[in-house]
């Protein structure tokens, strides 16, 4: 292991404990800068393929095999003691967070469609993982402390300016797809711990969300919970590859939308220009919630603040969005 490599990781960990963590998971912080800084764990951790190596990867398997949400101390023999079953959950899991609340941000934007279009929707996800922000229909919304809008669960709490044009009905979905380089199951047992496991500890509001919308769509798929959509479809594919025939395979007296969050940050610059061509020859309408939107010469365009995604609706930016759901900035 050479000694740029270690201290390459030394640095990803140290950036995660200053920019990443802090204000979302302190146990996450202490883990991060504790690891920066043992040289027998940074030789374990730089022993990985680099694309395996970040914290909330690491850190997730370790907690997923069982590490308690304890000290420093804690996680660095609990890593020592279990390395290769841990290094195994690494090599075999990928960062998956799926977070339904992302359904609060997206709302304003399927609301639009469907008043524009007034036609059911056929919502087609990329990078979907277990499906969760596939469901608006099924959870309920309360903006800025308002009563709820629909009486599913989770309930999603989201603060707003700028005014948006919040919905007074849930809009009418027709038909649920998703395309997924790995779909995950989140009625599997090991699927919700791993799900689970993606949350940072300390985030209990979020595990609180993911427990409640995975319930929802476990009752979607037992029958125990009707919707006329019935339960998204989930195909393993690239997003590239297979987005053509989803949009084909649309019921036709529905309108086609194509939507994301958190995907397009995987691609690079060549897979998300040709995305956004294939979306664009398609004549569907297109909701996108990333770190950055695509512009109409189909350049990725990065918003002004970091911590924020861009929601955009056909390539034009309808607002600033939490990256977990939680706020809505209309511009
Ligand atoms: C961070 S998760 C986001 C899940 C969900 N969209 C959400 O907002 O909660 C990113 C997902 O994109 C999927 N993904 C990444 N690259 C992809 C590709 N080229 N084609 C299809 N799915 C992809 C990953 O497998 C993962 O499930």
């Amino acid at each position: 292991m050479s000694t740029q490599e270690t201290e390459s990781t030394a640095s990803l960990y140290r950036d995660y404990a200053r920019r990443w963590f802090p204000g979302h998971s302190e146990l996450y912080v202490q883990w991060a800068m504790g690891l920066a800084t043992s040289p027998e764990l940074l030789a374990l951790v730089s022993a990985l393929p680099e694309h395996k190596r970040q914290p909330n990867l690491v850190f997730a398997a370790a907690r997923f095999h069982g590490c308690p949400d304890e000290s420093f101390r804690v996680l660095e023999a609990y890593l020592a003691a279990h390395w290769a079953g841990i290094r195994t959950i690494v090599m075999t899991h990928a960062t998956q967070t799926n977070e339904a609340a992302r359904c609060a941000t997206l709302l304003p934007a399927l609301g639009l469609v469907a008043a524009q279009e007034q036609r059911p929707l056929a919502l087609i996800e990329v990078g979907p993982s277990a499906g969760l922000c596939l469901l608006p229909d099924l959870y309920s919304y309360s903006y800025d402390g308002a009563a709820p809008l629909g009486d599913g669960s989770p309930l999603l709490r989201c603060a707003t300016t700028g005014n948006p044009p919040l919905p007074h009905h849930l809009p009418e979905i027709a038909w649920l797809a998703g395309v997924d380089l790995n779909p995950l199951d989140g009625t599997d047992p090991d699927t919700v711990a791993w799900l689970r496991a993606l949350v940072w500890p300390g985030q209990e509001d979020r595990l609180e969300r993911l427990d409640a919308a995975l319930g929802t769509l476990a009752a979607l798929k037992s029958g125990a919970l009707q919707a006329s959509a019935g339960a998204p479809l989930l195909l393993t594919g690239d997003l590239n590859e297979r987005i053509a025939d989803l949009v084909d395979a649309a019921p036709k007296h529905a309108v086609p939308v194509v939507m994301h969050s958190a995907v397009l940050a995987y691609l690079d610059e060549a897979q998300r220009a040709r995305f956004a061509d294939t979306v664009a020859a398609l004549g569907c309408r297109w909701i996108s919630n990333e770190a950055f939107f695509m512009d109409a010469a189909n350049h990725a365009q990065e918003g002004p603040d970091a911590n924020y995604f861009t929601l955009a609706l056909d390539r034009v930016p309808l607002a600033r969005t939490g990256p977990h759901g939680a706020e809505l900035h209309w511009l």
